[in-house]
């Protein structure tokens, strides 16, 4: 027998008004990917993302911009009538037509696949028309409070406003969200009617809907309640975050990783970082970020997408965006990695040295206090404290090529366009705005000019 498909539906068109933000609520971040992100990391667990439909309303060019890249399908609710109204928008999609459907909320990122296949299973298992994901609070308010009959099924949800003092006394609550059988949900949904208080149509009612006609609804309990509340507020925000961040920092410390003072350190959930690597206290690992083995990333250094190979050292407050260290590479202190820039094998990008689209090539060193912009060097050079590229005119960046082997005297300033060839010199100090030929030396520099005696005859003068 063919297996029934799942679909899932993200409802994710409110605005989030708690959080008090121009932004949609989904599109805040915790533990580096915005909340919609990783709900739909945990729907991918149980459906291909051709039947995963995200319903969208606030700024929803925005939103299906910040998530098209997962291929999942979009929805959209133009105005907000409530969470029965936004599931509804779906009833046409063919992709939710049959099978199963599991409604989730865009703003609830803790949620694992995990659970939810939990939940799919416990539905397959009981049989039922719809399966309701609940836990128990010791503060339940403000949820939708589960209401059990004799046999165990849930007759009916109620919502805080609604509640009977009784009632408000239960601590089992609708987490928001479900599975459903296909068949029954889209002819149930049809039939709800506007909450008269609100004016909304409440999802919830489909529970009593359902039970009219003879169909029951079951609960899948979860044990760990962090995982299905939904965030409301900056506060939960920042929290879910933090957990965010501690899963991922014990997982790495888990698979071999060190990280000093893990609790001031945030690590993002697609960074990867290999075996014995040593993560320095205060640091960022964000985005894409890839960090081999037996790496030693020093205190408060930032790395953001970027790629690093074998026994790297990246000394204290370095910053590395979008750039790469070859294996055995050092960066740092203070250094300053951007745009697609690499250190090649073995080089060193020091102390105040930054690199801007630019390769440092193997072996080679920039010890101290450069700017390479749009450069690129060859192995074995040197390059002096204080040397720059002059990579832009004003209007446009122009490159320097640096041969291998050659030789950069400090505080050299390299007008770009310019090519120095391999095993050139150029000497400390110098303007070069022309081409440097292989093994010469380029000087640029005002000749020094010497007064003997000078100093002693002024101070003879002067009576000092
Ligand atoms: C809902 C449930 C409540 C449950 C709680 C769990 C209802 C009536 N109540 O209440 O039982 O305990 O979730 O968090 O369903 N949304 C839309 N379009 C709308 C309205 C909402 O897309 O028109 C989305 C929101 O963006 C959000 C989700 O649906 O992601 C839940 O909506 P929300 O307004 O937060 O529902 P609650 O009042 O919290
Ligand atoms: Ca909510």
């Amino acid at each position: 027998m063919p297996e029934t498909p799942i679909s899932v539906v993200i409802l994710a068109a409110g605005l989030g008004t708690r959080m008090r933000s121009r932004l949609a609520k989904v599109l805040h971040c915790a533990g580096g990917a915005c909340l919609l992100d990783h709900v739909i990391e945990a729907a991918k667990g149980i459906a291909t993302p051709d039947r995963i439909v995200a319903v969208i309303g606030h700024q929803a060019d925005r939103v299906r911009a910040e998530v098209a890249h997962h291929g999942i399908q979009f929805e959209l609710q133009t105005e907000q009538k409530g969470t029965g109204h936004a599931l509804g928008v779906c009833a046409a999609i063919p992709a939710v037509a049959s099978g199963r459907v599991v409604v989730v909320c865009g703003d609830s990122p803790l949620l694992r696949a995990e659970t939810l296949r939990n939940l799919v299973r416990l539905h397959e298992e009981s049989g039922c028309a719809a399966t309701l994901l609940t836990t128990f609070l010791d503060d339940p308010y403000g949820y939708g409070r589960i209401i059990r009959d004799e046999a165990g099924h849930v007759s009916a949800i109620v919502e805080e406003k609604a509640a009977s003092e009784d009632q408000k006394k239960i601590r089992e609550i609708n987490s928001g969200m479900y599975c459903f059988e296909a068949s029954l949900l889209w002819n149930h949904l049809a039939t709800l009617t506007p909450n008269p208080a609100s004016g909304e149509i409440y999802l919830t009612d489909i529970v009593e809907s359902l039970r009219a006609v003879g169909q029951a609804t079951a609960a899948c309990v979860v044990d760990e309640p962090g995982e299905v509340l939904g965030i409301n507020t900056r506060v939960d925000l920042a929290a879910v975050d933090a957990i965010f961040r501690r899963r991922k920092a014990r997982e790495l410390m888990l698979s071999g990783v060190t990280i000093e003072q893990p609790e001031t350190v945030a690590i993002d959930q697609q960074a990867a970082i290999g075996q014995d690597t040593i993560i320095g206290p205060f640091t960022r690992i964000l985005g894409r970020t890839r960090i081999g083995s037996d790496c030693h990333i020093g205190a408060g250094s930032i790395l953001e997408n970027a790629t690093l190979g074998d026994r790297v050292e990246v000394l204290p407050y370095t910053l590395i965006e979008d750039s790469k260290l070859e294996a055995g590479a050092h960066a740092g202190p203070f250094a300053r990695l951007r745009m697609n820039s690499t250190v090649e094998e073995e080089a060193h990008a020091g102390n105040f040295v930054e690199l801007k689209n630019t390769s440092l090539g193997a072996g080679s060193k920039a010890m101290h206090l450069a700017y390479l912009g749009d450069a690129a060097i060859g192995k074995r050079t040197n390059i002096g404290a204080g040397a720059i590229t002059c990579n832009y005119d004003g209007v446009k960046k122009h490159r320097t090529d640096i041969g291998d082997g050659s030789f950069i005297g400090s505080n050299s300033t390299l007008v770009a366009p310019l090519e120095v060839g391999r095993g050139a010199y150029v000497g400390a100090g110098s303007v070069i705005t022309e081409a440097v030929p292989e093994d010469a030396l380029a000087l640029g520099r005002a000749r020094q000019v010497l007064k003997e005696g000078w100093a002693k005859k002024r101070r003879e003068k002067s009576g000092k």
